[in-house]
């Protein structure tokens, strides 16, 4: 079902010093910051060629990444995305299978405009998993 690794999400305190880490240390192609407000974050996109790597700070009152910063404040690798062909067809084989899909159960349009879906942590090994449609 799953394809290409989408992106790899890492919840920062300071995405200017994380974003300057990955620049002159690890040499990486990292972009400019760009505010998603709509998602509640912050986030620099870094090419690995493989697949990318998404720096996430939080933005406004509501961020759905306040939580996970409050409990890891050094920042931690925060979900992992996977892409697949069609996303309605893997949600209902997940539900059948018994995994659990984050809030009302219907894709939502992610940071790059494309319908995602989010599993629950408990049911994969304590790793956030984001689906989006290919
Ligand atoms: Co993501």
């Amino acid at each position: 079902m799953i394809g290409r690794l989408n992106h790899i999400a890492i919840a920062v305190p300071d995405l200017a010093a994380a974003s300057a880490k990955y620049r002159d240390l690890l040499g990486a192609h990292v972009g400019q910051p760009q505010p998603l407000p709509e998602h509640g974050v912050t986030v620099v996109f870094i090419d690995t060629g493989n697949t990318k790597v998404e720096l996430l700070e939080p933005l406004g009152e509501n961020s759905p990444i306040a939580a996970f910063l409050a409990k890891n404040p050094a920042g931690g690798m925060h979900h992992i995305c996977f892409e697949v062909p069609d996303l309605a067809s893997a949600a209902a084989t997940l539900t059948a299978g018994g995994a659990r899909i984050l809030g009302d159960g219907t894709p939502r349009t992610g940071a790059h405009g494309l319908p995602v879906l989010f599993l629950h942590p408990k049911d994969f090994d304590g790793t956030l998993i984001e689906l989006e449609q290919s």
